[in-house]
């Protein structure tokens, strides 16, 4: 078999056989394959597309390219969750102990990343001491006792992924559906889940912008999942404006903090409660959505999920006493005001714009070696469908440089688009899959 036939057969449009997909693949991995060649078929697929089965084929050769993670040892359905990625998305930080409170085993491996903010790990990572390192047996050991344990990317699981994906980012091929589909699926498969939730957001802050494209990468990875045996359900929800209020490391924490002791804001609330009811039916703890969101609304309000969350930071060498005193996590030097040019109602807040305007302030990463600064970030004081007055609060903006803020409030002011007529806030989630 030679790549160069795969290439030209896919840049005429043909269906690779599963041997050919292998081939590639594993080649690529082993380093037979070069990457220009590799750069030339990710085109050709991005121009020519794979069908569900190509994709199927592809997701099965990735997972296997490296290690598996082997959850057997643990006791219960495991149920992952996996969202697309966002702004302001701190989803994990609230769902993974609230559904452990409910006695679904969470066993998760999470990512730093680039992007707006860090990851889930970087967040985490405001508790002071707080550590991901640990052997698998460890992870397994930790599940089994306390319900919850958190890992980092392991370098030897879906190396495939972390390849080709290198390869996506300086190659304009990273939006593409089952490319998409082929690198989140195969982690989570990876990860030995028994069901998978997945979260695909839509709009302006997402990679895909447009509903039909976030409804056709749903049932993409449904297809997959389901293909390989495991419940996959996935929401397609709205990540046209911010989820929730907060956006930046330290500030998502203390959002998340409020959240598990029932003060978290609306729209974040229904995301938690619609991917959280989904997580404990597939966990087979309720018996329907209904009985599944009333049961992590008595979580929450007990106090149980918030003693979960502290326990699970202090089994992972964090002081969980941070959490009671939200004021001990990093906080930034310097706040800065955004206020309302016009009176009128907030038709639009572009989530693409105040994800950047928080990279300015320094919380996300633009390359691997970038330091994030844990602190800074925004806080919304107003979303869509608000009414506002003129010289009204729009944002904070927090920063550890004053000079800073002069570019990033200019980018927030430009991500609101006030209009004169009253507009309903958004739904959060558009559609289940
Ligand atoms: N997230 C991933 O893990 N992979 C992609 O290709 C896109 C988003």
């Amino acid at each position: 078999m030679r790549m160069v036939d795969i290439i030209a057969k896919k840049r005429d449009g043909h269906e690779l056989l599963p041997e050919e997909i292998a081939f590639f693949v594993n080649g690529f991995v082993s380093g037979d394959i070069p990457d220009y060649q590799m750069a030339a078929l990710l085109m050709a697929i991005y121009l020519k597309d794979l069908s569900h089965k190509e994709t199927a084929v592809l997701i099965d050769a990735m997972l296997h390219s490296g290690e598996t993670i082997d959850l057997t040892g643990i006791a219960g359905v495991k149920v992952d969750k996996h969202s697309t990625g966002g702004v302001g998305d701190k989803t994990s930080l609230v769902l993974a102990p609230l559904v452990a409170a409910a006695g679904v085993p969470v066993a998760k491996m999470s990512g730093r990343g680039l992007g707006h903010t860090g990851g889930t790990i970087d967040k985490l990572e405001s508790f002071t001491g707080f550590s991901v390192e640990m052997s698998s047996e460890e992870f397994v050991d930790r599940v089994n006792r306390h319900g919850i344990a958190i890992c980092g990317q392991s370098k030897e699981l879906v190396p495939a992924d972390k390849m080709i994906y290198a390869l996506r980012d300086v190659t304009a091929t990273v939006d593409h559906i089952p490319l998409i589909a082929g690198s989140i699926m195969s982690k989570k498969l990876a990860m030995g889940a028994d069901a998978i939730v997945l979260d695909v957001k839509c709009g302006s802050g997402a990679f895909m912008k447009d509903q039909k494209s976030a409804v056709a990468l749903a049932l993409t990875m449904v297809e997959a999942g389901k293909a390989m045996g495991k419940e996959t359900v996935a929401l397609v929800t709205d990540m046209d404006q911010p989820l929730g209020n907060a956006i930046g490391n330290a500030l998502e924490v203390k959002e998340a903090l409020e959240s598990l002791q029932g003060r978290g804001p609306q729209d974040f609330m229904e995301l938690v409660y619609a991917l959280g009811s989904r997580m404990v039916v597939l966990g087979q703890k309720a018996h329907d959505l209904e009985e599944g969101r009333k049961m992590l609304e008595d979580l929450i309000s007990s106090g149980a999920a918030f003693a979960k969350f502290k326990e699970f930071i202090a089994t992972q060498g964090g002081d969980a006493d941070q959490a009671d005193f939200p004021e001990t996590l990093p906080a930034a030097k310097y706040m800065r005001e955004v206020k309302a040019p016009e009176s009128g109602f907030i038709h639009r807040l572009e989530a693409d714009l105040i994800g950047h305007a928080s990279m300015l302030l320094g919380a996300g990463r633009a390359t691997k070696a970038d330091v994030i600064d844990l602190g800074a970030g925004i806080m919304l004081r107003q979303k869509r469908g608000d009414r506002v007055a003129k010289g009204q609060v729009l944002a904070e903006l927090y920063a550890n440089k004053e000079s800073l803020f002069a570019e990033a409030e200019k980018v927030v002011l430009s991500a609101y688009k006030i209009g004169k007529k009253a507009v309903p806030g958004p739904d959060l989630v558009l559609k289940v899959v």
